[in-house]
């Protein structure tokens, strides 16, 4: 079966540009990749991860640990802050028969946390989460990480494992020397924190962040949470580009006009538009999407013919995956395996 069978508009993934994908990341940063699944939602995409080294697998929400561990991935991370019952229920379930951490930024969320395990008989793993700047989630200060890390201590159910902190505010700084430097400058509030647990007698084996643009900022990262690499798109390939392209909507082009303005059969329910524009490459403008159209301007006025099949870039990978049931893995246009992306919420 050739991609040329399937109807569009459909998710393909080219798996040379993946597995280098994988094996770059992997290469770069050896014994501490910690890969973000919430890049693909797709249990195996995580194992061609894991496979490859990975320490583990980095989640961004609870139904992508429950999905991972009902994968057979043992160790993992949730890099989000889950304080509803449901949550954390689901959570310490886990934790009974897999290596789960999560991370925590508030005495209330500990708490939850630690009862949640004690009902489920389990053991939780906790991180404090520091905010370094971007605003979201985590604590604000070395006194209150370390007054954060004496409640955590004295919870039955909860295990201390050490520090997270998460860049993304600086991600996108388009200077890498630049970027890596106010990433460094960023991390020495959470370095002040994780010397201050340890000093305390925390044992604290984990030290977590970094991310596709970032991923060697810091080398006392234990485990660095980088996820977008894995597929790229549109919007990542100015910030990394030492890895490749990997994921593409395959649209078909429905209508053409003199100017060389076209639109094909996706739009905004099948690309993500909530971080950048999506891209044909050089040589073609984006115009705009609707719900199932985009459309896009070829520049030198040679736009592609009714019923011609083109390969739209996402500008942001992780939200379309997180559109699709599943992607089509080939190589060289050749159809290969499916690729169920089986770690969406099964609420949505
Ligand atoms: C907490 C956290 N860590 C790591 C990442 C990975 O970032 P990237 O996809 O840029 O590699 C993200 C991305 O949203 C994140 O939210």
């Amino acid at each position: 079966v050739t991609l040329e069978e399937l109807p569009t508009p459909f998710l393909a993934v080219d798996l040379d540009a993946l597995e280098h994908n994988v094996a770059a990341m992997q290469a770069r940063v050896p014994g501490r990749l910690r890969p973000h699944m919430k890049a693909h939602k797709c249990s195996a995409i995580a194992w061609l991860q894991m496979a490859a080294g990975a320490v583990g697998v980095t989640c961004s929400t609870t139904d992508e640990v429950t999905a991972m561990a009902a994968a057979g991935v043992g160790d993992l991370l949730l890099a989000s802050v889950a304080a509803d019952e449901r949550r954390l229920g689901a959570l310490a379930e886990t934790a009974g028969r897999a290596r789960v951490t999560i991370a925590v930024d508030s005495d209330e969320v500990a708490r939850r946390a630690a009862r949640a395990a004690r009902e489920a008989g389990a053991t939780l793993g906790v991180v404090v989460d520091v905010d370094i700047g971007m605003g979201r989630n985590g604590v604000a200060s070395l006194e209150d990480g370390v007054r954060l890390a004496d409640t955590i201590g004295g919870l039955p159910g909860l295990e201390l494992r050490g520090v997270m902190a998460y860049e993304g505010h600086l991600v996108g700084v388009a200077d890498r020397d630049e970027r890596l430097r106010r990433v460094r400058e960023a991390f020495a509030l959470p370095l002040a924190v994780l010397a201050a647990l340890r000093d305390r007698g925390f044992e604290c084996p984990i030290f977590t962040g970094g991310a596709t643009a970032t991923y060697d900022a810091m080398p006392e990262l234990s485990d660095v949470q980088a996820g977008t690499y894995v597929l790229m798109d549109a919007t990542y390939d100015k910030l990394a580009p030492e890895f490749r392209h990997a994921l593409a909507v395959v649209t078909t082009v429905t209508t053409t006009r003199p100017s060389g303005r076209f639109v094909v059969d996706a739009g905004a329910k099948r690309i993500a538009r909530d971080l950048g524009a999506p891209s044909l490459g050089p040589g073609f403008e984006f115009v705009s999407t609707s719900e199932e159209h985009a459309v896009f301007q070829a520049l030198d006025g040679s736009a592609p013919r009714v019923g011609d099949r083109v390969s739209v870039v996402p500008g942001h990978s992780c939200s379309t995956m997180a559109l699709h049931n599943r992607a089509f893995g080939h190589r060289g246009g050749v159809f290969e395996r499916a690729l169920e992306i089986d770690a969406r919420d099964p609420l949505a």
